[in-house]
C-alpha cells in the first residue's frame, strides 16, 4: 500500500538507498514562522504535527527556535530510520541529555558496543517463555488490587475512581514483584509521584533548557524527585544483597552481571540507574496504555460487550492466566488499537550521523529527525477513518495488508522495546482480570485530552470513572 500524499514516492525504492541521492529540501513552513512553530509545539504539539502532515506531506522540515526538525510521517521513512539505515541515526538528541540526568547510562540512552553488551545481558529475562512464567504473579497482583478497590468503597457506590492513578500503582507493583522480586508496599506512592514529577519537569525543560542550569524551583523539584527515587531503589538493592537467595529475576541478573572485559560486576550506580530505568519504562507505559483502553471502552460499549463475551467463553468464571492469552484475540486487538490512537511513546527522535535520502528528499548530516507515531498511526492512506476506535483493524488479515511501520508503538529495528511482550502480557491480564469483574463508566460530561509529555502520552488531568460489579463474580 502506498500513500496518497503528494510528496510521497509511489514505491519504496526511494527509501531503499538505491535511488539517486536527492538534494531537494523537504517542504515545510518558512524560517520566519520559527517562533510561531515553537509556541505551537509547546501548546499543542499533537495538533501542530497533524497539521504539518496535512499541509506539507510525509516529510516536512520544520523550523523552530531550537533548529530545523525533519518530521517523517510515512511508514517507509520510519523504516528507513529505525531499521534499514539505523546505523546512520543515533540518539544524540537534546532530550537524551535530559533523560541522562536522571537515568544515567541505562539501556534506553546507551549506544554502540556498550549498548549491545547491556542488551544481550538483559534480553534473556524478557524471553517469551520467561514472561509466560510471570503471568501468575501479574494476575495475583491485580486481584489484590481489586480487593483494595472493594475495601476502599469504589465499587457500586458512584465514588469517583481515579483510574490512571490506580492503574499506575498496579503496574508499578507488578514491575516491582516480577522484575525486582520486591513488594514496593508503601513506597509505591513516593515512586509514582517521583516519576510523574520528573516526566513533567523534563517536558518543560525540553522547551526551556536553561531551566535546569539555573537554581529554579523546577530544578529543585526534579532533583528532589530523583533523590527520593535513589533512596527507594538503593533500599531494594541493599535488601537483595542481604538476601540474594531464591530469586531469578532482572535484579539477580544485574547484580550477577560480569563485565567480560573488565572482569568485574556492574558498579552500584550502573545497577541503580538500570533499576530506575526499568521501573519507569516498565510501569508508566503500560499504565498509560490501559488508561486509554478503559477510556475508549467506556465510549464503545459494543466492543466492551465483545470482550465480556470472550471472557465468559474462554475463562468460564475464572481469572485469566498467561496460558489463556492466545485464546483472547479480542483483548489483544483492543489493546493494539488503543495504542494506535494513543501511542504511550508518542514520538521518537534521532540525529542523522551522515547525509541520507528519505522520501526523495535530502536529509543533511546532523539533522534532527522526528518520528511521531501519533501522526503515522492516523495516516489516512493506511488507516481508514483513522479517528474511529476499531480493534478489528488488527485482525490477522487486515494487519497483513499494512506496511510494518504504519504502526510502531514499540519502535523498531535493533532498538525495539525490550519489554514489548512483557507489556502485552501484563496489559492483557490486567484488562481481562478487571473486566471479568467490573464495568467501568466515565463520569458524566468528562472531557479528556492527551497530554504529550516528554516520556509518555498520558490523559490530561484525572481520568475519573465509576466501578460497577458484574455478576456472577469469577472463581479465583
Ligand atoms: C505499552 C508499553 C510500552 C511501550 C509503548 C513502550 C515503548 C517503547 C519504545 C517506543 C521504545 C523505543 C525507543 C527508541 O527507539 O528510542 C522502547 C524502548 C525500551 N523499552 Fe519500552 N515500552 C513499553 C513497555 C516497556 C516495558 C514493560 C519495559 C520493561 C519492563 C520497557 C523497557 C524498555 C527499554 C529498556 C527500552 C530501551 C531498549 C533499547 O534501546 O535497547 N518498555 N519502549
Amino acid at each position: 500500500m502506498t500513500s496518497s500524499m503528494p510528496n510521497v514516492p509511489a514505491t519504496s525504492a526511494h527509501y531503499s538507498g538505491r535511488a539517486k541521492r536527492s538534494n531537494i529540501r523537504p517542504p515545510g513552513p518558512p524560517w520566519r514562522t520559527a517562533i510561531h512553530n515553537t509556541w505551537y509545539c509547546t501548546h499543542d504539539v499533537l495538533g501542530f504535527l497533524l497539521n504539518m502532515h496535512k499541509q506539507y506531506g510525509d516529510v516536512v522540515a520544520i523550523p523552530t527556535l531550537f533548529g530545523l526538525f525533519y518530521a517523517i510521517f510515512h511508514p517507509d521513512g520510519v523504516r528507513r530510520v529505525l531499521q534499514e539505515n539505523h546505523l546512520n541515526y543515533d540518539k544524540d538528541v537534546p532530550e537524551k541529555y535530559l533523560v541522562k540526568r536522571i537515568f544515567g547510562e541505562g539501556l534506553f540512552v546507551n549506544e554502540g558496543a556498550s549498548w549491545l553488551r547491556q542488551r544481550r545481558l538483559i534480553q534473556p529475562i524478557f524471553h517469551r517463555q520467561k514472561i509466560v512464567g510471570f503471568g501468575q504473579l501479574m494476575t495475583e497482583t491485580t486481584i489484590r488490587q481489586l480487593e483494595q478497590w472493594e475495601t476502599s468503597g469504589f465499587v457500586e457506590t458512584g465514588k469517583p475512581f481515579p483510574l490512571t492513578d490506580e492503574i499506575t500503582s498496579l503496574t508499578l507493583h507488578i514491575v516491582g514483584n516480577v522484575l525486582f522480586g520486591t513488594d514496593l508496599g508503601t513506597e509505591t506512592e513516593c515512586i509514582k509521584q517521583a516519576f510523574t514529577t520528573m516526566n513533567h519537569v523534563l517536558t518543560q525543560a525540553c522547551y526551556q533548557p536553561w531551566m535546569l542550569s539555573l537554581p529554579t524551583p523546577q530544578r529543585h523539584r526534579l532533583y528532589r524527585a530523583r533523590n527520593d527515587l535513589y533512596a527507594s531503589v538503593e533500599h531494594i538493592i541493599r535488601e537483595r544483597r542481604r538476601h540474594p537467595e531464591g530469586h531469578d529475576d532482572l535484579l539477580t541478573m544485574l547484580l550477577q552481571a560480569q563485565d567480560e572485559e573488565m572482569g568485574k560486576g556492574m558498579t552500584d550506580e550502573q545497577v541503580r540507574d538500570e533499576v530506575m530505568a526499568f521501573l519507569g519504562a516498565g510501569h508508566e507505559t503500560t499504565a498509560t496504555t490501559l488508561s486509554w483502553t478503559f477510556f475508549l471502552l467506556a465510549q464503545y460499549p459494543s466492543i466492551e460487550a465483545r470482550l465480556q463475551e470472550e471472557y465468559q467463553r474462554v475463562l468460564n468464571g475464572h481469572f485469566p492466566a498467561a496460558e489463556h492469552l492466545p485464546q483472547l484475540p479480542v483483548t489483544r486487538m483492543v489493546i493494539e488499537e488503543a495504542m494506535r490512537l494513543y501511542p504511550p511513546v508518542w514520538s521518537l527522535r534521532r540525529r542523522a550521523r551522515h547525509g541520507d535520502e528519505i522520501g526523495g528528499y535530502f536529509i543533511p548530516k546532523g539533522a534532527y529527525i522526528w518520528l511521531p507515531a501519533y501522526v503515522t498511526q492516523r495516516h489516512p492512506a493506511f488507516w481508514e477513518q483513522p479517528e474511529t476506535f476499531d480493534p478489528q483493524r488488527f485482525s490477522t488479515e487486515r494487519a497483513a495488508k499494512r506496511p510494518r511501520f504504519a504502526y510502531f508503538p514499540f519502535g523498531g529495528g535493533p532498538r525495539l522495546c525490550i519489554g514489548d511482550q512483557f507489556a502485552f502480557c501484563a496489559a492483557e491480564l490486567i484488562l481481562a482480570t478487571v473486566l471479568s469483574r467490573y464495568h467501568l463508566r466515565l463520569l458524566p460530561d468528562t472531557v479528556i485530552t492527551p497530554d504529550p509529555l516528554l516520556l509518555t502520552l498520558r490523559p490530561r488531568g484525572q481520568l475519573l470513572m465509576t466501578l460497577h460489579r458484574i455478576t456472577p463474580a469469577p472463581v479465583p
